[in-house]
Parts: structure tokens; sequence; C-alpha cells
């Protein structure tokens, strides 16, 4: 089963072929810088481009970085705000022509680590952690995804977690590693008092820069780095295509309507 995979970021918009049973992508990856501003419609373009190269045809499953429920954006951190409660799979449906579902990106990384990844075959609670432009979290239990559960907003030290320890909070500080392992750490003890998770999988770009940080986390629960690094979005979007039907219908998925001649 082939689905395109495509993640939308608040820098890039990445997307290939996903073979869906064995998590793998079956094309080059393409990457198309993320318009700026990043409104629905220039970043519908531009998955709408993305589709154009694969010449595909098929269902594209989308991630994206904010509250996604039925195919509607409830939130929208570090994007542009027109986002927010639009029904994001009807406009990329339309732009692409092509049946779309779309879910949040960590919950998206946070499923192909479990089914392909790190925590593949692994009972239990596991937090799969982005560090990237925000903090997004995919809470995972006994292999079924609890969607949505933005942890990078919790309160730390009076604000929001994510602009304490996030990895685009590294860079603009220019904190060296020490300073913002110290900083991603404070962050992890926080949500280990409140979940107590089997295990915490850290996604996201740096994840690649795993050994300068992870040796010097202190926190109780095991840390590992992703496995699937940054294909992770782009497979567990394609993924997301085959969620379960439920009362509303196909979970989040846009079917538009095709004009034949
Ligand atoms: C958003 C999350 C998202 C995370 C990572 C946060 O600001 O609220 O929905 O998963 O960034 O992109």
């Amino acid at each position: 089963m082939k689905a395109l995979g495509i993640d939308i970021g608040g820098t890039g918009i990445k997307g290939a072929v996903v073979d869906t049973k064995k998590g793998h992508l079956i094309t080059d990856r393409l990457r198309l810088l993320t318009p700026e501003p990043a409104t629905p419609e220039a970043i519908a373009a531009t998955v709408a481009q993305v589709a154009r190269h694969f010449e595909w045809d098929g269902p594209i499953g989308c991630t994206f970085p904010g509250v996604v429920k039925g195919g509607q954006v409830h939130t929208a951190a570090n994007l542009d705000k027109a986002w927010i409660d639009l029904d994001a799979a009807g406009l990329i449906g339309q732009a692409t022509g092509c049946p779309v579902t779309i879910v949040n990106d960590a919950d998206a990384a946070g499923e192909a680590e479990a089914r392909f990844g790190a925590a593949r075959g692994k009972p239990g609670v596991i937090l799969t952690i982005t560090l990237g432009t925000g903090i997004g979290s995919a809470l995972v239990v006994d292999g079924r995804l609890v969607p949505n559960t933005e942890l990078g907003h919790l309160t730390l030290r009076g604000g929001d977690a994510e602009q304490w320890a996030a990895n685009s909070v590294r860079e603009r500080l220019e904190l060296d590693w020490d300073e913002w392992a110290s900083r991603v750490d404070e962050y992890l003890r926080m949500v280990e008092d409140l979940l107590w998770p089997d295990l915490f999988i850290i996604g996201g770009g740096v994840s690649k820069k795993a050994d300068r940080f992870l040796p010097k986390l202190t926190c109780r629960t095991p840390v590992v780095p992703a496995e699937l690094l940054n294909q992770a979005g782009i497979v567990g979007g394609a993924l997301a295509v085959h969620r379960h039907k439920d009362k509303h219908g196909t979970e989040g998925q846009h079917v538009p309507h095709k004009h034949k001649g």
C-alpha cells in the first residue's frame, strides 16, 4: 500500500511516496521551503507542487505543527494564525485533487516510531518528544496513540516550555550543548513526573546529534533518539491515511470530487 507522506514544518515542506506496510520511502525525498508568510493558501499550493512533482494521484497524509481534529486545525503556535479553525484537509484536498488526511506532526512521528522505529513492538507508555522550532509530543500507550497531547506548551519557569527548551531556542541564543541539555533535562523531568512514561524517544532534526546531548540528561526515564530521524514525519503522515474510521467517517479525510474531461 502506498501513500504520499508530506511533512509541513515551519521551515520546510518535505514529501515522498511511502510504502505504508513497510514504513519506507519508495521515492527520493523532495524538500521545498515553507512559503513566507505561511498562509494556508501558500502552503496548500506548495503541497500541490510536491504532489505534482511525484505525479501523485492517490491518498495524501500530511502532518501539521498544531492541534488537528477531524481534518480541522485548532492551533498554530508557530505558523500563520489564519490556519486556526480552518478545514485544512479540505483546503489541501482541493489544491491537490487528492484525498487528504491531516494529523499533528509529533503524533505522526510518534506513530511512525511506534510501528517502525525505536518503540517497535514495545508495550507501555511511550512518549515521543520532538525538539524543533517548537516542542511536540506523542503519547503512545500499548501501541495506541492518544492524539494532540501538546506537552510542549506545559508551563516551565513561568512560560511556555517550548520557548525555554526547543532546538530553535538553542540556535537563537547560541546555547552550548551543556546549557541546552540542562534545559531539555529540566523539561523531561517535569514531563516524567506528570506521566511516568516507560521510554522517551527524542525526535526532530536535532535527534541526528543525539550523542551531543542525550548522555548529559539525568531524568529517570530511559531516553533514546528517534530511529526514523527526518523521515518520521513523512512516514507518519503517510500512515495516517489508514487511520480507523470513526463515527464521523474517515478520520480527518477530505475526498475531493473529481471532474472528468
Ligand atoms: C505545536 C504542536 C507541534 C509542535 C512541534 C508546537 O508549538 O503546538 O502541535 O506538534 O509545536 O511542531
